[in-house]
């Protein structure tokens, strides 16, 4: 058998770095609860504190906020005076843990232990096959709609839309847009609100979500947006032809159950003259490929946890979360998209954005 020298480590290295392994593996939790908690926020906005301080501070039981202390603090993420026995967070680290930052790193650490929450319902699909539907998951929409804050909300106007040339002007002059699988809806809230004068329509198949979505529409006072609870599957068969200028999707076809009728749907309701705008997990589409991506581990796993797992529920294709490129591009051309162009974005390293005219 041959493998790249990048593959092939002394033993010893394997070892160390399966420890560590095991350290970070533990730490990720720790920032999922440190950002849930509020204990990060906490302690950035008032450092330095006792574990006593920042207990009062945040209102929770003092002996599980110190444990926690120890376990980031030994894990070198909150540093102890040890004089003054108080905690606190530099600056540059708060900038990528807290609610103030624009990257929070610990929104992403919450997908290790939704991973684990289902740990042994998937062994039992290793066993027996099938998969975890979208009910196996009750923190999914919540976490969804916080990555997506910080990889589509907060980039929306400034780097997504002028990836179609004149979008913008288009969005301001009035048009029909159609956002599938919008989840919490957070996005097209934010288009509407910014775009009073086009229409906007976002569908998921979670009512839970749809919900969600138009009580912040609601929230806001939005009257140009409305969400519907529809399985995308059927868009072909439910929705006029060419009844929008331009459908979007968030990180939401390769987790479908069936993809290739998805992405006819939107083929079928999209004018002749309007753009599909996609944006989807980026990979080469092999392991071999995928060696040397940066979050390689982690998507792979989130796919066989979640994206494979809620797609093989519903007996369908079981794409997985990294379906590359390649698939991705041969799906819409399949769908009857003519041109597609694959571009990228600084800010969004982990996703490529599809750019599909009939
Ligand atoms: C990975 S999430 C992305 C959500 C949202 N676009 C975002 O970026 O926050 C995928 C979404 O697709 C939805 N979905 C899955 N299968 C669907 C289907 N058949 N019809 C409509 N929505 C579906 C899920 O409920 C989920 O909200």
């Amino acid at each position: 058998m041959t493998t790249t020298a990048a593959q092939q480590q002394e033993p010893a290295e394997v070892e160390e770095r399966l420890v560590t392994m095991l350290n970070n593996g533990a730490l990720a939790v720790m920032l999922s609860i440190g950002h849930r908690t509020g204990l990060f926020d906490a302690l950035s906005e008032h450092s330095p504190q006792s574990s006593a301080e920042l207990a009062t501070t945040t209102g929770l039981n003092e002996r599980y906020v110190r444990e926690w202390l120890g376990a980031v603090t030994t894990g070198r993420i909150v540093e102890l005076d040890p004089d003054s026995g108080a905690y606190r967070m530099r600056p540059e680290v708060s900038a990528l843990l807290t609610r103030r930052g624009s990257a929070n790193l610990a929104v992403f650490a919450q997908y290790v232990s939704l991973m684990g929450s289902v740990e042994d319902k998937i062994v039992r699909c290793f066993e027996e096959g099938g998969g975890l539907g979208y009910e196996h998951f009750p923190r999914f929409h919540e976490v969804m709609a916080e990555d997506s804050a910080q990889t589509v909300l907060a980039a929306l106007e400034s780097d997504i839309i002028p990836l179609v040339p004149g979008l913008s002007d288009r969005l301001s002059a009035g048009i029909d847009v159609l956002d599938v699988g919008c989840g919490r809806g957070r996005a097209l809230n934010q288009l509407a609100s910014n775009h009073p004068h086009s229409t906007f329509t976002g569908i998921d198949i979670s009512a839970e979500a749809v919900d969600y979505a138009r009580t912040e529409a609601e929230a806001r006072g939005l009257r140009n947006v409305t969400f519907a609870v529809r399985d995308a599957a059927n868009l072909a068969e439910n929705m006029p032809a060419g009844a929008f200028d331009l459908v979007t999707t968030f990180d939401a076809v390769h987790d479908q159950a069936a993809p290739d009728a998805v992405l006819r749907g939107i083929r079928h309701v999209l004018r002749d003259d309007g753009v599909y705008l996609a944006q989807d997990i980026d990979s080469s589409g092999s392991h071999q490929g995928d060696l040397d991506h940066p979050l390689g581990p982690l998507l792979y796993a989130l796919s066989l946890t979640h994206c494979m797992t809620v797609s093989l529920a519903a007996a369908g294709a079981g794409l997985g979360t990294m379906w590359g490129r390649p698939l991705a591009q041969q799906y819409l051309r399949d769908a009857g998209f003519g041109t597609v162009e694959v571009r990228t974005l600084p800010h969004d390293e982990q996703n490529a954005y599809y750019v599909c005219r009939p």
